[in-house]
Formats: structure tokens, C-alpha cells, sequence
């Protein structure tokens, strides 16, 4: 919901921003307009649609114009000078060609065990995880715990857990096949720093992603692939994603086939 600026020098900023809350405001919005029908479903991944680099929100409006290709290009480059996870997580407080970083309160880069063998990819912080900066802490995570309790494992102990993108999509609406693109470098660099022994992709947003497909979840759970990394296949798993299955529990029988899989796959492999 939009509102005017207030309109005098005396005016009271908690009662403005409360009265902002009474009318619904949810999102603080950055001072330039972003135009998302230049993120449209097809084009983005393969066109060079010419978009501004929003480098932040005083200064896009001087920005360079930059395209799609060269924003990647980017990516590309200050994910592969990136030597450790902490380079990372620092290479990508310094990009600044993604205009979701103007609106999130925080930069989402991991929680959990970065010791473990098990590398988990959800979709992109949501209104919780932008509050407090880390990943899955909201109701959905609250539900990604209790899953993956039930097959004894917790994210202190046993993984390690990030997002396609480190920011949150306003609204959370879901994010575009072209902020996907943009973040792609990373989410691939930090595959290769963390080095996981096992991938689990959670939800339709990184799935498509990172095996480059348009196939919808549905199709795609439960389904093992190889991660090529380096020389090594490292297992990947799609799974449903907890936001889905609060909203579609009767999938969670689907849920716990594929969390069983994972468990079977994991002991197969201790036992060796
Ligand atoms: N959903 C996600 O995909 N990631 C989060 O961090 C939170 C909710």
C-alpha cells in the first residue's frame, strides 16, 4: 500500500509510523520506482534487457546502466575471488546489482553447522529472516526443524543451511528467474567453499535453479541428481518446501518419503 510523505516539519515519526501500521503498510519501498515487467518470466535469463544497477537508493538514480548479462558478469567475478565462506558473505555485501538489497533490513548468508557434510538450499529470506538475518527462523524454518528432527537431525549439530538469494523479494512474493540469475554465482561459489558431501534443495526456487529446469517441484522431489563439483558428484535432493506444506499439509506424506530417503542415503553411507 502506497502512502504521501508526511506533510509538516512537526510531525510525530512513532505516531506517523504507527498510523502507517493501522493502514496496513508492510514494506518500506527504496526512493527510485523499480520497473518489474523488465523481469518478466521469459526474458530475463537470456536476454540482455537493460536495467539501472541499483547500487543503492540515493545514488541508482546516477547509476550506470547495466545489463542483465553484465550484472551476472558481476556476480561471476566477485563470487570467484571469494577464497572462504567469510570472503563471500563479504563479496556479496559488496554486490550491488540486485535492487532487492535496497529494500531488505539484512544480507541472509547461512546459519547451522558450516563444519557438516550436508549442504541445505532454500528460496529467499522471508519478513522473519529479514528482521533477524538468518535464515529459516520464521514459521516455516520452525517446521524445516521439526521435519528434520524427526530423522535426528538439528542445524547445530548435523547442517548447514542458505538461500538462493541472500535478500528478501518485498511482499515475499517469489522470486524472479532474473534475481535468480543474478545470485546464481554465489549460490555456486558457496557450494564449492562449503564443499557439502550431500545437497538438499528445499522447495521449486532452487531446484530450478541449480538443475537449470523449468519442471515444477510436483515432478522434481524426491528425485536424486549429481552435483558436479570439481572431479566429485556430490547427491542432490529436492524437497518440498515447509512455506508449501503449511499451506498444503496433505503433501507432507510426500515430505516424509523424501526425509526418509535422506536418512536411508546418509546411514547407507555412514555404514560404509
Ligand atoms: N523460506 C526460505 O526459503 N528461506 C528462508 O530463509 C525462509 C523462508
Amino acid at each position: 500500500m502506497e502512502i504521501e510523505q508526511y506533510p509538516s516539519a512537526d510531525f510525530n515519526a512513532v505516531a506517523t509510523l504507527k498510523w502507517y501500521v493501522d493502514c496496513g503498510v508492510d514494506e518500506t519501498i527504496s526512493d527510485t520506482p523499480v520497473n518489474w515487467f523488465q523481469y518478466s518470466e521469459k526474458n530475463e535469463q537470456n536476454q540482455d534487457v537493460t536495467i539501472k544497477t541499483a547500487t543503492s537508493a540515493k545514488s541508482s538514480a546516477n547509476a550506470p546502466l547495466s545489463t542483465n548479462r553484465e550484472i551476472i558478469e558481476m556476480a561471476e567475478k566477485l563470487a570467484a575471488d571469494a577464497m572462504t565462506l567469510d570472503d563471500l558473505r563479504q563479496a556479496i555485501l559488496d554486490f550491488d546489482g540486485c535492487s532487492l538489497k535496497n529494500t531488505a533490513s539484512n544480507t541472509v548468508f547461512c546459519d547451522g553447522n558450516s563444519q557438516s557434510d550436508i549442504m541445505l538450499i532454500g528460496e529467499a529470506p522471508g519478513a522473519d529472516e529479514d528482521r533477524i538475518g538468518k535464515p529459516f527462523v520464521g514459521q516455516a524454518g520452525q517446521l524445516l526443524d521439526r521435519m528434520f528432527a524427526a530423522i535426528n537431525m538439528n542445524r547445530e549439530n548435523d547442517f548447514y543451511i542458505t538461500n538462493m538469494l541472500p535478500w528478501r523479494p518485498p511482499g515475499n512474493r517469489k522470486p524472479t528467474d532474473g534475481e535468480c540469475a543474478m545470485c546464481l554465482p554465489f549460490v555456486r561459489r558457496h557450494i564449492e567453499l562449503f564443499n557439502p558431501k550431500m545437497i538438499i534443495l528445499i522447495g521449486g526456487t532452487s531446484a530450478s535453479a541449480l538443475l537449470n529446469v523449468q519442471t515444477g517441484i510436483t515432478k522434481l522431489r524426491g528425485k536424486w541428481v549429481e552435483y558436479k563439483l570439481g572431479d566429485q558428484k556430490v547427491p542432490m535432493i529436492p524437497i518440498f518446501h515447509p512455506a508449501y506444506l503449511l499451506r498444503q499439509p496433505q503433501f507432507k506424506k510426500q515430505a516424509w518419503h523424501d526425509l526418509l530417503q535422506i536418512k536411508e542415503r546418509l546411514e547407507s553411507k555412514e555404514s560404509k
